[in-house]
């Protein structure tokens, strides 16, 4: 492929808030061939300025002056101008005898052979998916020939807001709702259109704009009026939009005294409703339910199956051709740990294979990618393999739920890929799970994608300018399942921060050791996130998983750990796959590493496939993963010249903030074991820290000992906090190290309900100084706790030793000036 060669003069661009995502077009350097070589016309075939195809024309004119500082005028029926850009419909071209390939719904040919560039569509939205896949060759400087057709892998390609009335969203990070506030829409849906604009650059065609926990006060004329102005802005983007509803409307909403979905008055107050919203919004996508799932409303509350409760839903959409995505996230969350064969995991085959059948034709089951929850590893949910009378669709998160809440970098694609690719081996014959959610392996005429996605008013959308990359990549890979997780990410990249190769390499590197890094200092071994399932699904806290209804259980005593998922002498949950997929996770010697403790009941002892034992492997994965956390933030920095001011620092903040983080999570998943096996870290690391000073361990005036809970996310178990809320607290030491440099880095708790402000000090000279002020945008926490623990590190100080350490810390609202401890570590000593 030819690129053209770039001159960096000077990449430090100005400041950049992240608005723009990955359309910023930055200006790529053109010389005068280039300059020759772009097209000098562009001929948009729809004069409709509410048209995909119109849009499609605005957007080549705005990208190539953006790009390369050219104006090239917009003409609408001039096809035989040479040298221009044609944009439009199949029907509409008519310039040319030339063959067209078939092409599929949304489908499109891009081709910039002649001495035309054809972006030519199926429908509209193609024609703007190939505007805007030009655009993004010449943004990464590529003014190639290319001529191919292209063409959708899912009909279904959806977005899930979890945008609530309120304006709040659920497991939002990046702040408020750009579409609710006060129970109503908002008036300016500017952002709402720039959102739109993001989606069909990624061939995104529906977006679901509220909660599945659904409030039924959507419904009110003033917010159905909204839904209109909403879908007015979506529509020239080419994205439909949805809505998720509440189950208990005909009576909470309705004024009805039922909603069971097979009484008559439900049914025709249902089919009025979705008159009502087709008169508003002709084109809406359909309909999205939550029911009979973790306390909302269902058909299960009337005896009714999951299958009458959908249908109801379907059949009032069948005449204005939307269609139902009905959630698979139904399970019984009050579950009995001491029942050995109970098994949240079983859940969804268990509701919906007897249903397999009786699902209305325009309902599509959707399908969380593994049995749980959106967990770092999880096995491909088995409900794929088990419906071939429904249509189905995958849902992936690219909100970071459980995966460290847009405040860790984790680039997600390779772990969405682990599900995408596995296969399924339906009647012992190749079947991925890509091909059962398009139809192809049980021939259905309807299937796709869906992600929960938490965009809020934040400028960078996610909270975080690298958590951008899962965006565009849910949407590429949506598209093309096929397509490669890194080249992906390449293009992204190039598209965000310009095709410098150092900053290439360095943020694919860091990116695509991500995942795996989280995995190894979260829960690896198939033993889920670790996380705090009962808070806030962020920091560590493995007893969480147990000794609870939710089901989530990894049964670890003194012994062992993991679930005994077999059908042998377990839940029986590995016989809900295929044949040849049961055995192979039915046996422990073919189960392979990464999911051995989804599967089976060890002891802590057991030896694994690469030979080590689960415990040590354990400690050894912590210890790796926070180091390899720790690399990102030396990647990072070493593309301060290449990128602008405030993405650079931004990203630092963040990446700074995560290698501390990791450290919390290293220790107090290896302390957790350890103290529950009693089996030592054959390398010693795991309890011994040579480098750390406990705060409580130091001299304490206006400062008092604090035992922490969950145990494991204090070193040595305990904190220090303010004797009261408007004490200034000072924890000093006296030093006796080698003199010499040191990184300083200083563990304290984070909380919810104050700011306060420590002041570090080396004798009278002060060192630096910060301020606990949550703003990261993760879920916070009003405790000590894993959520709340963090680090800050003043790097290359110089001490001797009879050096006094101090630390001031004051109080502020609730928050105590919490320490943990301190630890001086020579250089490249990661503790
Ligand atoms: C203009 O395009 C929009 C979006 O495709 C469509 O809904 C509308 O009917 C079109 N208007 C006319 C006059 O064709
Ligand atoms: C863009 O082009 C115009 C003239 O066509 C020129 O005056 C201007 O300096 C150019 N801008 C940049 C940033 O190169
Ligand atoms: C691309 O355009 C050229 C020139 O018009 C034509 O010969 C060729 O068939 C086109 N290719 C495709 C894939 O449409
Ligand atoms: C919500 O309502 C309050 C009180 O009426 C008002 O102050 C605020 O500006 C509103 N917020 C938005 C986003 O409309
Ligand atoms: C639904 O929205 C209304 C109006 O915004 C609010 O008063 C009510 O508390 C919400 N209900 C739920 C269950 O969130
Ligand atoms: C249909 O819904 C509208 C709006 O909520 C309401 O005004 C009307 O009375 C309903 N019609 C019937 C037949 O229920
Ligand atoms: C549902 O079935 C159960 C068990 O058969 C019965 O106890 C209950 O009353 C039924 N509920 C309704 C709403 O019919
Ligand atoms: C569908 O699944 C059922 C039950 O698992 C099975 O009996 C049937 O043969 C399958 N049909 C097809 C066409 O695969
Ligand atoms: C088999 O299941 C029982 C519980 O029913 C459990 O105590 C035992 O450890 C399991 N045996 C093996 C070999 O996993
Ligand atoms: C697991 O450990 C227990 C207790 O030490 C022991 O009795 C049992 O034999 C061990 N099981 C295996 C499979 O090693
Ligand atoms: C994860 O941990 C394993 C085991 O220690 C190690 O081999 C691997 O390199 C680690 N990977 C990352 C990305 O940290
Ligand atoms: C974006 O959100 C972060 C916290 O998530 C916050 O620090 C930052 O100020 C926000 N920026 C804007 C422009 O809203």
């Amino acid at each position: 492929m030819l690129r053209i060669l770039l001159l960096y003069l000077c990449a430090l661009a100005a400041a950049e808030n992240g608005s723009q995502g990955w359309l910023r077009y930055a200006p790529v350097p053109c010389d005068k061939a280039c300059q020759d070589a772009l097209p000098s016309s562009i001929v948009t075939l729809d004069r409709n300025e509410t048209s995909p195809v119109y849009v499609a024309g605005q957007e080549l004119q705005q990208g190539i002056q953006r790009i390369f500082n050219k104006t090239v005028p917009i003409n609408y029926d001039n096809c035989a101008a040479p040298s221009s850009i044609i944009v439009g419909t199949l029907r509409d071209y008519n310039c040319s005898t030339q063959d067209i390939p078939e092409l599929g719904e949304d489908g499109f040919v891009l081709n910039t052979t002649g001495d035309t560039v054809q972006l030519l569509g199926h429908n509209q939205r193609g024609a703007l998916y190939a505007a805007f896949e030009y655009l993004s060759m010449l943004a990464q400087g590529n003014l190639s020939q290319v001529a191919y057709a292209s063409d959708a892998h899912a009909p279904i390609r959806q977005v899930n807001e979890w945008d609530n009335m309120d304006g709040s969203i659920e497991r939002g990070y990046a702040g408020p709702s750009i579409f609710f506030a006060n129970g109503t829409v908002v008036d300016d849906l500017t952002r709402a259109r720039e959102y739109a604009r993001l989606l069909a650059s990624i061939k995104i065609n529906g977006i679901v704009v509220n909660n599945v926990n659904a409030n039924a006060t959507l419904l009110e004329p003033r917010n159905l009026d909204g839904l209109r102005r909403i879908a007015d802005v979506f529509r020239p983007y080419g994205v439909q939009i949805g809505v998720s509803l509440n189950f208990a409307s005909p009576r909470d909403f309705g004024g009805l005294d039922t909603f069971d979905p097979l009484d008559p008055s439900v049914v025709s107050w249902w089919e009025n409703v979705t008159d009502q919203i087709y008169q508003r919004v002709p084109d809406l996508a359909g309909y999205l339910v939550k029911a009979s799932s973790e306390g909302q409303p269902g058909p299960l509350t009337y005896n009714r199956t999951l299958a009458e409760g959908a249908n109801v839903l379907a059949r009032a959409l069948q005449p204005h051709g939307g269609i139902l995505m009905f959630r698979a996230f139904v399970y019984d969350n009050n579950l009995n740990e001491s029942k050995w064969k109970a098994d949240r995991a079983n859940a969804a085959v268990d509701y919906f294979k007897p249903l397999d059948g009786e699902f209305e034709e325009n309902v599509i089951v959707q399908i969380k990618y593994g049995p749980i929850d959106f967990q770092v590893r999880e096995p491909a949910s088995p409900l794929f393999a088990n419906l071939n009378r429904t249509n189905v669709a995958i849902e992936l998160q690219v909100t970071q739920e459980y995966l460290g809440q847009q405040c860790h970098l984790v680039y997600l694609p390779p772990l969405w890929k682990t599900v995408l690719n596995f296969d399924l081996r339906v009647d012992r014959k190749a079947s991925p799970v890509r091909d059962a959610i398009s139809g192809k392996t049980f021939n259905r005429p309807l299937g796709g994608w869906t992600a929960v996605v938490n965009v809020g008013t934040n400028s960078t959308w996610l909270g975080s300018h690298l958590a951008m990359s899962n965006l565009y990549a849910y949407g590429r890979l949506a598209w093309d399942p096929m397509a490669d997780s890194e080249d992906i990410l390449q293009d992204w990249i190039r598209l965000t921060f310009g095709s410098d190769n150092q900053v290439l390499d360095k943020i694919t590197e860091m990116s695509m050791a991500s995942w795996p890094a989280y995995e190894n200092y979260t829960g690896n071994l198939g033993e889920q996130t670790l996380t705090d399932i009962i808070y806030t699904h962020y920091g560590p806290n493995p007893a969480s998983q147990d000794n609870n209804g939710w089901g989530q259980w990894t049964r670890a005593d003194a012994q062992g750990i993991g679930m005994d998922r077999t059908v042998g002498n377990g839940t029986g949950y590995a016989g809900q796959y295929p044949e040849e997929v049961a055995q192979l996770y039915e046996d422990i010697d073919t189960t392979p590493d990464d999911l051995v403790l989804w599967f089976h009941h060890v002891n802590y002892t057991h030896r694994l496939h690469s030979g080590k034992t689960v415990i040590q492997h354990f400690y050894d994965a912590h210890y790796s993963g926070a180091e390899t956390a720790h690399s990102f933030v030396d990647m990072w920095e070493s593309l301060r010249d290449k990128i602008d001011q405030e993405r650079y620092d931004d990203v630092l903040t963040r990446l700074v903030y995560q290698a501390g983080h990791s450290i919390v999570w290293r220790d107090a998943i290896a302390n957790f074991y350890h103290n529950l096996s009693d089996i030592p870290d054959e390398t010693q690391r795991v309890g011994n820290h040579p480098w750390r000073i406990e705060a409580e361990s130091m001299a304490l005036s206006g400062y008092k000992p604090y035992a922490v809970y969950p145990f494991e996310t204090a070193s040595n178990a305990t904190a220090i906090i303010t004797t009261s809320n408007s004490t200034t607290g000072t924890a000093s030491t006296t030093l006796s190290i080698p003199s010499g440099a040191y990184n300083l880095a200083i563990n304290y708790y984070d909380l919810y309900g104050g700011s306060s402000l420590w002041t570090v000090y080396r004798n009278d000279d002060q060192i630096g100084q910060w301020t606990g002020d949550t703003k990261l945008g993760h879920i916070p926490s009003i405790y000590l706790d894993g959520h709340s623990a963090t680090r800050v590190t003043f790097r290359d100080v110089e001490f001797r030793s009879g050096d006094v350490l101090r630390i001031v810390g004051e109080p502020d609202g609730t928050e105590p000036a919490p320490l943990d401890y301190v630890a001086l570590l020579p250089g490249g000593v990661v503790d």
